[in-house]
């Protein structure tokens, strides 16, 4: 099995850069089936999502070529083939299958999807969207069925702001008969990443950003080329670690405005940033305050850096109280930031941690995608050699996380170890 060793206390200094936004890339590449030639993904982030999308749409007939960053997708050949569990359990993303099948097709049949474990997850508006299009979807054996005679645009209110349910509804209506209106709908930079794409496809798409979108339906989309955003998140999980392990980290390939809500808690925290224009800098951080956040949809603090932030909150003087209005139940890194002596808890759909902490050394699981950056930092900042399990779940989302923070002074590697070795308490 590989693990992560980490070999803690390495000042971190350089510059690292961020990749394609994987949250883009797993709805893009989704989008794609939409045209009638072959579409051109650039600059997609080097994780195992991407292969697991590659390898679902190669199962349905796509030609998909993808030489390092770079995917061609030539959807002409796909047909409407169920996709049931399998490589459709191994990410949360492959629900916007169903969406883009449902769109061109007007039927699919898709397993579940899988995904981290976050707490609830439902896909209820993304099925009222379907629904609400002319589809009757139905659960038969663990899969969801779609079936439309045609697809009407119509107005949707979302009664939760879901990043998913907006996109997949965008897929579903581009080729609907109408205007569909997205009432309620998400605003995070993905969404405009998608509705870009989909608009050089020749889709009709206004308000992607604000939280209504207008929809016109067409015909027919064609390929094109398209380059993806920078990942917000990966970005953040960097400035993060900078403002807890730097000795003057430049992170390149990023956003400022994407990131608003991490700069200005960390600002609040006494970290200094600089922004340039696709950099930020962000130099040694010293007597880190303790705060209080809120994770909120975009353009809020972002549920996915709430887990890292709190390994943060670890060096900062004082409590802080860290509350996830997005997931209840996205804390499984506390306890195990605790085996590696962090002052913290769960209280509700809070995390209540306490410092500054020397964090020590340990063997911890990944339980998630985010639960696992946030070890990788605890194990930059800790006393001694930590080992980390479960590493995949960070691979499907951190392209060449070693190799990015090795070039900025970290000690860490990717090794093999026996599947029967035992954690050390
Ligand atoms: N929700 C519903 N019903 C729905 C859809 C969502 O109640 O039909 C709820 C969810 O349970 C959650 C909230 O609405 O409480 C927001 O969920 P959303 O649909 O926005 O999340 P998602 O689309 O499933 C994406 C990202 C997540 C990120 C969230 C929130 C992808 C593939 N995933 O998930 O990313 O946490 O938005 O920003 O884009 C990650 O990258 O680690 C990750 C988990």
């Amino acid at each position: 099995m590989d693990v992560y060793k980490i070999t803690g206390e390495k000042r971190l200094q350089g510059t690292i850069s961020v990749s394609g936004a994987k949250n883009s890339a797993v709805a893009l590449i989704p989008a794609s089936i939409l045209a009638d030639s072959p579409v051109t993904l650039e600059g997609l982030p080097e994780i195992s999502d991407v292969l697991t999308l590659q390898a679902l749409l190669e199962d349905i007939g796509g030609k998909v070529e993808l030489d390092g960053k770079t995917m061609v997708i030539d959807p002409s050949e796909i047909i409407s083939m169920p996709l049931p569990n399998g490589n459709v359990k191994k990410l949360r993303a492959s629900y916007y299958l169903m969406g883009a099948m449902l769109g061109r097709f007007k039927h699919a049949a898709i397993g579940l999807p899988g995904g981290c474990h976050l707490g609830p997850r439902p896909i209820d508006q993304h099925i009222k969207g379907f629904e609400a299009l002319g589809a009757t979807v139905t659960n038969e054996h663990g899969a969801i069925y779609l079936r439309a005679k045609e697809l009407r645009g119509a107005k949707i209110y979302l009664d939760v702001v879901s990043v998913g349910a907006t996109i997949n509804i965008m897929l579903a209506a581009v080729l609907a008969k109408g205007r569909t209106t997205i009432e309620n709908a998400a605003k995070e930079p993905e969404i405009i990443d998608v509705a870009t794409l989909l608009s050089n496809m020749g889709a009709k798409i206004k308000g992607a950003g604000t939280n209504i979108i207008r929809i016109d339906g067409v015909e027919k989309l064609h390929g094109t080329r398209h380059t993806i955003i920078p990942d917000r998140i990966e970005a953040g999980t960097f400035m993060i670690m900078a403002a807890a392990a730097g000795d003057g980290v430049t992170i390149d390939n990023v956003i400022p405005f994407h990131v608003e809500a991490l700069t200005s808690k960390l600002r609040e925290m006494g970290v200094t940033i600089v922004e340039k224009d696709e950099q930020i800098f962000i130099p040694k951080a010293e007597n880190l305050s303790a705060v209080d956040v809120k994770t909120l949809v975009y353009p809020g603090f972002p549920t996915d850096l709430q887990q890292p932030f709190s390994v943060l909150l670890t060096q900062a003087v004082g409590s802080s109280m860290i509350t996830d209005t997005v997931y209840s139940a996205r804390f499984k890194h506390i306890d195990e930031i605790g085996r590696m002596n962090a002052n913290a808890r769960v209280e509700g759909r809070s995390a209540i941690l306490a410092g500054p902490t020397q964090l020590e050394a340990a063997t911890v699981r990944a339980s998630d995608l985010r639960a696992g950056a946030a070890l990788v930092l605890a194990g930059l900042l800790a006393d001694g050699e930590t080992e980390i399990r479960d590493i995949h779940h960070i691979e499907r989302g951190y392209s060449s996380l070693i190799e990015k923070l090795q070039g900025i002074g970290a000690e860490i590697s990717k090794v093999n170890i026996s599947e029967s070795a035992s954690i050390r308490e």
